[in-house]
């Protein structure tokens, strides 16, 4: 990526994420009431900006050189070179969809591309979401995150419990996310990146339970990586992601 592009990047994120949390702290109050939001009526006004033409691997090398508890620089550098593997694919699967012919008859390989499309841009963004969810900054959820947790689970424990014990039984991931539909926070599993994905959901916490996540460090012992993951979960950026989702207007209208 170039400098200017670098700098347009950095540029929408800012007034991307600006807008996010003045949302955020708009429409939480609106989150946390009984009634389902209302849509906001179309002015016609919306500005479309222009598309990332590419996706590019993010770096967590942060997360190397002993950051982590219980999870090994050789374990994250695996996992990264895998991720990294997502990121390539998905470019080269958009690019060959994008160039084929339609009016081809044969659409075998285009049925290929397709399925693998949601594999591989899955993999890649459940990827990025695990390990930017990694980290020691923020031990404990607070503001919302904490509220809407106690609300729809209880207490923390308790929803620590139902992400770990979705991590036992799913054979990909355990991932926490914000419905849309209802305004709840849910737990889901996922059997592959693009098995069991729900809809209308905004992921805000995701656990990687594939044995590569773990086989360097734990062997076959997933309960021990998992009690290691909770021990090297970084709430801030999962308070972050329910910021953003919150800025969503949710309940009957999102599926108008
Ligand atoms: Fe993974």
């Amino acid at each position: 990526m170039n400098d200017r592009n670098l700098q347009e990047e950095k540029s929408s994120k800012n007034v991307d994420r600006r807008d996010f949390l003045k949302l955020g702290l708009l429409t939480t109050a609106a989150a946390l009431s009984a009634k389902p939001s209302q849509a906001t009526p179309l002015t016609g006004k919306t500005e479309v900006k222009p598309p990332l033409q590419k996706y590019i691997a993010k770096q967590y090398d942060k997360l190397l050189g002993g950051a982590l508890n219980g999870i090994s620089d050789n374990q994250l550098k695996a996992h990264f070179a895998l991720y990294e593997g997502y990121i390539t694919k998905i470019n080269e699967l958009e690019s060959r969809i994008k160039s084929f012919d339609t009016n081809n008859p044969d659409t075998i390989n285009y049925r290929g591309w397709h399925l693998e499309q949601t594999s591989m841009l899955n993999g890649a963004v459940l990827h990025e979401l695990y390990f930017g969810n990694l980290g020691t900054a923020e031990k404990e959820p607070g503001g919302a995150l904490k509220k809407m947790i106690d609300r729809d689970f209880g207490s923390v424990q308790n929803f620590i419990g139902h992400l770990k014990t979705v991590g036992k039984i799913a054979h990909g991931w355990s991932l926490a996310a914000l419905n849309f539909r209802t305004g709840k926070i849910n737990v889901y599993g996922l059997e592959r990146h693009n098995l069991n994905v729900p809809t209308m959901v905004y992921p805000i916490l995701v656990l990687d339970v594939y044995e590569h996540a773990y086989m360097i460090d734990y062997s076959t012992d997933r309960k021990k990586y998992l009690d290691a993951f909770v021990m090297n979960l970084n709430w801030k950026p999962v308070q972050e992601r329910l910021e953003m989702a919150l800025s969503i207007p949710f309940g009957e209208a999102v599926t108008v």
